[in-house]
């Protein structure tokens, strides 16, 4: 049980986790993490290609895939033992509480569906309201993410759409679920410089409005600099550091944390 766990304060306390492959000659992916989330706040997990970002997020989500296991740990939501959940229970979570920006929003929209039918289908399930209402909800999404041509948008296929376009998309449609934690695994990697600009000040934006908690996975320092409040610093499958951001980019005590810094244009340091 997490001591610290102090009711209405943090959203996200997780706690020991240990995830390694059902190949037991194969080392863990993840090595002990803890850390928490705090209500509104936004939240960096940062580290190298491989040291673990993504499969922290998913083990969160309980979302493993079949050849690897959580070996230990434990996840609170909102104070509920999230990880004692069943893969339906979880589901569930996932739709109403948790909501996800993978890297790539062709995984996140069905290639089959138009834009609009999908937003209307996850929105009627959601709150449980009509074709009509939810068309509407999701056309005010469109215009809160800034989205032109709204109707040429709504009846096209992800395909037909540009990279920022999807993804503006993603993150509407994350947040159209109303969530009390989003969780956004590196959602501007695949964009240009610009358009992920754009989405950065977007996704700011609404988390204030919004009064948003959010886990934001990257591997791209200045990202932190611009929008997290605390920060996680993985390595090799552990959290090797873990504060607020101003501190671990002024006096980083990990190796890593240095060299990261060291990439960073001296004008943003
Ligand atoms: N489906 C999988 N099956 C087996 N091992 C996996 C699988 N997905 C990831 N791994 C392994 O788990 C470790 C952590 O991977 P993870 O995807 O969490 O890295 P990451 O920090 O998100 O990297 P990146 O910045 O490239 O996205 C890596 O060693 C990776 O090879
Ligand atoms: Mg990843």
């Amino acid at each position: 049980m997490i001591q610290s766990y102090k009711k209405n304060q943090t959203i996200l306390d997780v706690s020991h986790l240990r995830v390694g492959h059902r190949d037991k000659k194969k080392v863990n992916i993840l090595r002990d993490i803890s850390f928490s989330i705090f209500k509104t706040e936004t939240f960096g997990i940062i580290g190298e290609t491989g040291s673990g970002k993504t499969m922290t997020a998913n083990s969160v989500m309980n979302l493993l895939p079949e050849s690897i296991y959580k070996k230990k740990g434990e996840v609170f939501l909102e104070g509920i033992p999230i990880h004692t959940f069943s893969l339906n229970e979880m589901r569930k979570i996932l739709g109403l509480k948790i909501a996800f920006i993978p890297q790539n929003s062709s995984t996140a929209l069905n290639p089959i569906y138009k834009i609009g039918f999908q937003f209307e289908f996850v929105l009627r399930n959601r709150f449980k309201i009509n074709t009509l209402k939810a068309r509407s909800r999701a056309k005010e999404w469109f215009e809160k993410v800034k989205l032109r041509n709204i109707d040429r948008i709504y009846n096209s296929y992800p395909c037909q759409l540009s990279g920022g376009q999807n993804q503006r998309i993603s993150i509407a449609l994350a947040l159209s679920l109303d969530p009390s934690l989003l969780i956004a695994d590196e959602p501007t990697t695949a964009l240009d410089s610009i358009t992920q600009q754009e989405i950065l000040s977007l996704l700011l934006s609404l988390k204030k409005e919004y009064e948003l908690s959010i886990m934001f996975i990257t591997h791209d320092i200045s990202i932190v600099k611009k929008i997290c409040d605390r920060v996680a610093v993985m390595f090799k499958g552990q959290i090797v550091e873990c504060g607020i951001t101003n501190q671990i980019l002024t006096n980083p005590k990990h190796s890593y944390s240095k060299s990261l810094l060291n990439s960073l244009p001296t004008s943003l340091v």
